[in-house]
């Protein structure tokens, strides 16, 4: 049968490392949301938002979103924005099965801080300014987030074998 799982969550939860490691567990191939989208647009995703806004950039995520709905035998990382967007959410509930990793916020906070510069709508804050940013915009985004068809929160070290089992129970 015929798998797709995409990870969703909010920047810094882990979803490109868990992925990775997922695809190669279960022998599939792996596409991280963001990568595929600098590819096909032949720029990175500061020059899209640069370029064209959060407006052009949430376009192009939609778009490279569709095309990946077609592709199967995969585990796709998105961005953490993707599942929050147009019919982003029941595309993926409609073609694949979802996980939401969600993290204690601390943790979002210092994985961000590190490298809150690749990532323009966090580009330069403070820890201050960071954690209200995370706390105010995850209220917005959680509605989303939670229809995922599994949801995995504040675990601190997420290992491959905590989610193939949660997998295994539904
Ligand atoms: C975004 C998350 C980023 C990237 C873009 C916007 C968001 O991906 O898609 O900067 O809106 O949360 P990661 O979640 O991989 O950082």
């Amino acid at each position: 049968m015929p798998v797709k799982i995409y990870l969703i969550g909010y920047m810094g939860c882990g979803k490109s490392t868990m992925g990775r490691k997922l695809a190669q567990r279960l022998n599939l191939c792996f596409i991280d949301l963001d990568k595929y989208i600098e590819e096909r647009n032949f720029r990175t995703i500061p020059t899209i938002f640069a370029e064209e806004g959060e407006e052009g950039f949430r376009l192009c995520e939609k778009k490279a979103l569709e095309e990946i709905a077609d592709f199967e035998n995969l585990v796709v990382a998105t961005g953490g924005g993707a599942p929050c967007f147009f019919e982003n959410m029941e595309l993926m509930n409609r073609t694949g099965a979802t996980i939401y990793i969600a993290p204690p916020t601390e943790i979002l906070v210092e994985r961000l801080l590190k490298s809150k510069n690749e990532r323009p709508l966090i580009k330069g804050k403070s820890r201050e300014e960071l954690t209200r940013f995370i706390d105010e915009n995850l209220q917005k985004r959680a509605p989303f987030y939670e229809k995922a068809s599994l949801i995995i929160r504040d675990k601190r070290n997420l290992e491959v074998d905590d989610v193939l089992r949660l997998l295994e129970k539904q």
